[in-house]
């Protein structure tokens, strides 16, 4: 394999041209686009089949060229860019002139991030300064996000120009999203960053637009996002082997992961097939898409999922599993 350093300009010739590349980022991979180059921001909806008025995050690697994309920064927005950037955290913002309405899916307001992964950063100062990348993540519309270079091969090998391959991603869990509204900080995504650390460096409230009917439209606020093509049914510890023994009878073959230390005790005297997942938040969310990849790629007919803790540390993954949930989400 090339180096890297030939790796990233040999990519950055292929942006620069309107091509588009796939890059890895702390959370998922990214598929990119130079934000000036229109034909090569419409290529990105196409390829993933996204509906023309779901924005694009930009990316871009100095702090520096903050009011270069956008504009009127309240405290809050810089307080937290400062803080925990380069990482797993979008903020909205209105945007300047030099971010076309192609990219905002129509609208005056920006997500923008500079990511935590050092391909990336050597990627986005590599274009030069007042270039960004949009990047959704690189797996078609609705599914699952992509965590290492072969997903997105599997995914979008055949449509795409370059993937640069930077392992696999330590969040893997998209960036939180942030908007700010009349003095209110407002997360529209949980994500890499728990509400909880917003809140410790703000020192003040926040409110969660998750639950909440929003007129800002976030594609990862639709049903039936982040899923495996296998049904993946979330219950309660409780009900989980009810549950299973339910399917089997139909003669289906379910796949439980659970997390908790019941969960594991229980496995020990059932038959079923089942897998462990890590009880800790952030390692669960690491390890979460790969592991719905593996098991959608198994003959399973469902997927069954111990809820986990209705606790605000895995919020990010509550989100995710409600989502990709065929039927209803009980908490617990
Ligand atoms: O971690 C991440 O954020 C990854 C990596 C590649 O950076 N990117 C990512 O992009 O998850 P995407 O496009 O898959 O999800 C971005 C979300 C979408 O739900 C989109 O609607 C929302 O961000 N978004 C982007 N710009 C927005 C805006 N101006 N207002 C409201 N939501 C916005
Ligand atoms: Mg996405």
């Amino acid at each position: 394999m090339p180096e890297l350093s030939s790796q990233i300009s040999s990519a950055v010739t292929k942006l620069k041209s309107g091509k588009i590349v796939a890059f890895p980022t702390e959370t998922v991979y990214g598929l990119g686009a130079d934000i000036s180059i229109p034909s090569a921001v419409n290529r990105i909806y196409e390829v993933k089949e996204r509906p023309a008025n779901h924005p694009l995050i930009i990316h871009f690697s100095r702090i520096s060229q903050l009011e270069y994309w956008a504009q009127e920064i309240p405290k809050a927005a810089r307080k937290l860019a400062e803080h925990f950037w380069p990482g797993p955290l979008t903020i909205i913002l209105p945007r300047t002139h030099h971010v076309s309405l192609n990219v905002t899916g129509g609208q005056d307001m920006v997500g923008l991030r500079i990511p935590g992964h050092p391909t990336a950063l050597a990627l986005l100062d590599a274009m030069g300064p007042e270039r960004a990348l949009a990047a959704p993540s690189a797996n078609r519309f609705g599914r699952i996000s992509p965590t290492t270079a072969a997903h997105v091969f599997d995914e979008l090998g055949d449509k795409i120009d370059m993937i640069l391959d930077g392992g696999p991603c330590k969040i893997g869990i998209e960036s939180t999203i942030v908007s700010f509204k009349d003095n209110s900080t407002i997360v529209l995504r949980p994500g890499g960053i728990p509400v909880t650390k917003l809140v410790e460096v703000l020192d003040e409230e926040i409110l969660l637009a998750v639950d909440k009917q929003s007129d800002i439209r976030v594609s990862g606020s639709l049903n039936s996002h982040y899923a495996p093509l296998t049904p993946l049914e979330v219950w309660p510890n409780t009900s989980l082997w009810k549950r299973s023994a339910e399917l089997e009878e139909q003669g289906l073959y379910p796949m439980l992961l659970g997390w908790s230390t019941k969960f594991h005790t229980k496995c020990k005297n059932k038959n079923s097939k089942h897998f462990s997942m890590p009880k800790e938040p952030i390692a669960y969310g690491s390890q979460l898409y790969a592991t719905l990849r593996r098991f959608d790629n198994e003959q399973y007919d469902r997927l069954l999922l111990e809820a986990p803790p209705n606790d605000p540390d895995w919020l990010a993954v509550l989100d995710r599993l409600q989502r990709a949930s065929c039927v209803p989400f009980i908490k617990t």
